[in-house]
């Protein structure tokens, strides 16, 4: 049977749009759907600007006047950006996938719940009876243990650990190498400097470094 071949566009034309135009390729198996990748769309760089994988097609704008369905991936990595983008769309043609990049582990699939436009880059591992929403980005090689539940608009860096039975809430930004220990929660618009290890429940928004992690006070 001939796979269905659907048009996607990458929202967000910098280095992590172009990654992701990269994880599209690599997904590129001739499993269904087939995605046909047109371009980038980007509010801060002009029309027509070309990179190595595409155009750069309009802004949220020409987004919303675009006359046929589109899926589109939010390669953004500032949680608050995509919220409020997202917030933006007004087009019935518009739909939002969740990307699964290759070598993505899921321990086992039918007990895991997942929203819409999610990325989920390479070499992730999902365990079991874990809950994702939407628009989060786990940017490659992340792992999350059993029992997880991760809200909205997360933004968790490459090789991050969240371990069993974390609760993440919305708009979160987890630097790079970071761990989350055990059953610890972290609450909404936090920041995790990269390779911290978070030992102790999170309640309120700010940016913590360390390991242990503390609250870094500005
Ligand atoms: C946490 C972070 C956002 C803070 O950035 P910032 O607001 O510009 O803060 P500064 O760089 O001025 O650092 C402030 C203090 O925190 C310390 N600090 C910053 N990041 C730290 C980290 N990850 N671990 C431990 N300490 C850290 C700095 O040494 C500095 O300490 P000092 O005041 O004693 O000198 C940033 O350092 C970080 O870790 N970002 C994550 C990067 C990342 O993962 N990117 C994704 C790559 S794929």
């Amino acid at each position: 049977m001939k796979a269905e071949v659907k048009d996607i566009a990458i929202y967000g034309a910098g280095g992590f749009g172009r990654e992701t135009a990269c994880l599209l390729r690599m997904m590129d198996t001739g499993m269904s759907p087939r995605w046909n990748f047109i371009g980038f769309f980007d509010d801060g760089i002009t029309f027509g600007t070309e990179n190595e994988y595409g155009k750069v097609l309009g802004n949220i704008d020409t987004l919303n006047s675009w006359n046929k369905p589109l899926a589109i991936v939010f390669a953004i990595g500032s949680p608050k950006t995509v919220e409020s983008l997202y917030s933006k769309v007004a087009n019935a043609n518009i739909d939002f996938p969740n990307i699964i990049g290759p070598g993505t582990i899921f321990v086992d699939k039918d007990n895991v719940k997942i929203g819409k436009g999610n990325i989920i880059g390479g070499r992730c591992s999902i365990s079991c009876n874990v809950e994702i929403g939407n628009f989060n980005t786990f940017n490659g090689n992340v792992i999350i243990g059993h029992d997880a539940i991760i809200g909205n608009y997360n933004s968790i860096m490459p090789s991050c650990n969240i371990s069993g039975g974390v609760m993440i809430g919305n708009r979160n930004f987890i630097g790079v190498n970071s761990v989350i220990l055990q059953y610890k929660t972290i609450a909404d618009d936090c920041v995790i400097g990269a390779s911290s290890v978070v030992m102790r429940n999170i309640k309120q928004p700010g940016t913590y470094v360390g390991n242990p992690a503390n609250k870094l006070e500005f």
